[in-house]
This record gives C-alpha cells, structure tokens and sequence, in this order.
C-alpha cells in the first residue's frame, strides 16, 4: 500500500512516500531553519505563509522521486496535531483536496504518533512490543508506553518546557545559533561536562528505582540556573569566553541528557519493555545515543534500543506521518472516507 504522507505542522513543509508503513520511496523536507534563524525561532504566521508556498512544489517532488503519480497512491495521511493552527491547516487543507479530487481515503495522524512511528522506517527487522519511546522535539517531552499500534500510555511529559525547547533557549543563552540542539552538541564536543554543576529535576528521588514513580520531566528551572551562571561567568574579567561558552553548553547538554537517559531505562525496567525507542529532533542527539546504549551495555541487557535510521526522521518529517497513518489504517481500514477531519492543537495522543 503506497500512502503519500504530508507534515506542516511547525517550520519544517515535508511530503513522502512510504510503501506498507515501512518502506520510504521518497521523503521531501523543505526546512524554514534560515527562515527562522533571522529571528531565534519560529514566527508561526510567517511559518504558515511559507508552507503555502511550498507545499505543492514539496509534494510534486515526492512524487517524482518515488517514481510515482497521484493516480498510484493508495491513501493520503496527514498531521492534524498537536501543531501552530495556521500551519496544520495548509497541509490539512491539501490532503483534504487531494484525498477528494482523487477518491481516497484520508488518514488524520498525531504528530507525537508520527514521530513514535519514525523507528519503522527504512529496514526490515521485526520490533517487538511492549516498547517504552521516549520523544524528545522542541514541542514534546513523552514518555510513552507501547504495548502495540495504537495501544499507547502515557507514563509521563514535561512539566513545563520541552528537552528541545530547552537546547533552544539554553544556545540563545549561550550566544549560538538557532536551532540550538546542534549549536550545544557541536560547543559540548570541546568542553568539559563537569566543570559546572547544573540542577536535575529529578521530580523524585531516583535512588531507588523500585520505588520511582514520577516519569515527568521539567527543563524550565535548568535553563534559569543556566541563565545565572552563564551571567556570573561572562562577567568575570579577562574570562576566555569561547572555553566557558564550551564546558556550559557540555555541563547543560550533560544535565538534559542524564535526565532523559535515566528515566527512560527506569520506564523501561519498570514496564518490563523489549524495546525501548529514541524519538524526535533531540533523538540526533550523539551524547544522549551514547549514554543509553553505554548504560546497558553495562548491565549487559538485552533490551533493543532504536532510533530513527537516519537524522531526516529524527525531526519531523513526512514519511513518519505516512508510517502512523499505514499502521492506523491497517487497524480499522473503513473509516476513513470523511474528509472533515478536525485540526487540534491539543497535545493529545490519536
Ligand atoms: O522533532 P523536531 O524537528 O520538531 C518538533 O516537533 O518540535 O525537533 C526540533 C528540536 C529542536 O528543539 C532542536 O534544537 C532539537 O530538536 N535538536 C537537537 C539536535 N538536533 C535537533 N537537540 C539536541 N541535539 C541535537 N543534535
Ligand atoms: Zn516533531
């Protein structure tokens, strides 16, 4: 089955290809990074004007690079939320008018659902449920059990901003650009991560994982000890601004990444997983990768840790829209010939 996938929902216009949810014949991404740099971060109405210029070139180009016309998909699948209002509905719109014109049937995917399904795409290997995935983008901080398709719960979210939020805002701090995940990656690789002890919100203690129960997560308190230090430091004279702007973003990716590492194999343990999953832009994350895959190799565990194949399914993307709706519509395949599907902002799961 061939579903034409289509992402608007933040800075990124994307239109894929993907063949039975797995196989990707083409994934178009045209980013608004540049766009939103000018400004430290995305201007939702300037967003949603530039998807409208884009979206149909966008989805031509999909097509063409998969080898196929309209008349060969099978079904549209589309981001209806959580998103910028203005932005979901160019995208929603399109598929709305494609799906019609064409007679077929429209599939409303979630985005945080999208970006659960990104470890799908692109091999063959057999996943094993339950799985515990951790997504972490500018927008969502989820920790999600799995026990199959579309079988998902909710073991715990972020408080108040989102792990890529955090990077965002914690780069702005450090004078390095947008986006600020890569800018903080790229200065932690010359600093020391210890120099500067940052807070952890725990939320509860973790010394005992029997006892653990709190699976939130909260970035806001980092960034305002982040915000102090950086201050106190760049004031200090005769300082060597490029050292102390080094071992801050290491000492803060550190913080954020011991954080999500923690809690994610203490779901996993918990919920007696098979798999657990490393989802969303801060998924590229090389320290964050490191820190999962060297804790269990440690305790020498047979748990399977993924992430997206490669870095242009770890933000967001199209083809991880087509892989949710291939999976959503395997489930109940005979619902979806309405077309007024609602567009949510609400952060919520189906
Ligand atoms: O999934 P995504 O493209 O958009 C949302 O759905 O929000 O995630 C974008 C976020 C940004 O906050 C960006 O700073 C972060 O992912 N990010 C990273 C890295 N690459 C992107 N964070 C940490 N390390 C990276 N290498
Ligand atoms: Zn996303």
């Amino acid at each position: 089955m061939l579903i034409l996938g289509i992402e608007t929902s933040c800075d990124e216009t994307s239109a894929s290809v993907v063949e039975n949810g797995r196989r990707v014949l083409s994934n178009i991404i045209a980013s608004q990074i540049d766009l939103h740099a000018l400004t430290g971060g995305v201007v939702p109405e300037v967003a949603s004007r530039e998807h409208v210029v884009k979206i149909i070139p966008v989805i031509d180009e999909a097509l063409k690079q998969a080898g196929c016309v309209l008349t060969d998909i099978d079904a549209v699948a589309v981001t209806h939320g959580p998103g910028l209002i203005g932005c979901l509905l160019v995208g929603v719109h399109t598929a709305q008018i494609l799906a019609i014109t064409q007679n077929l049937p429209l599939i409303p995917v979630n985005h945080i659902v999208g970006h659960l399904s990104s470890t799908w795409l692109a091999h063959e290997e057999r996943i094993r449920f339950p799985i515990v995935t951790l997504t972490a983008s500018g927008g969502h901080n989820e920790l999600v059990l799995i026990r199959n398709h579309y079988d998902f719960e909710v073991l715990g979210e972020t408080l108040d901003d989102a792990a890529g939020e955090a990077y965002d805002k914690g780069a702005r701090i450090l004078g390095l650009s947008y986006p600020g995940g890569p800018a903080i990656a790229k200065a932690a690789l010359h600093g020391n991560p210890h120099r500067y002890h940052l807070p952890r919100a725990w939320l509860e203690t973790h010394k005992n994982p029997k006892n653990w129960k709190n699976f939130n997560f909260s970035f806001s308190g980092l960034k305002t000890a982040l915000l102090r230090l950086a201050a106190q430091e760049f004031s200090r004279e005769k300082s060597d601004r490029e050292k102390i702007v080094a071992d801050l973003a290491a000492s803060y990716q550190e913080a954020i990444n011991e954080v999500l590492a923690t809690k994610l194999l203490l779901a996993a343990q918990k919920f007696q997983a098979r798999e657990i999953h490393l989802v969303g832009g801060v998924s590229a994350n090389q320290d964050l990768r490191q820190k999962i895959q060297s804790a269990l190799n440690m305790r020498r565990s047979s748990l399977r840790f993924r992430f997206p194949q490669n870095l242009t399914f770890c933000t967001d993307n199209a083809a991880m829209i087509a892989a949710a709706g291939f999976f959503k519509y395997s489930l109940n395949s005979r619902k979806f010939h309405h077309y007024d599907i609602e567009v949510s902002t609400e952060n919520s799961h189906c």
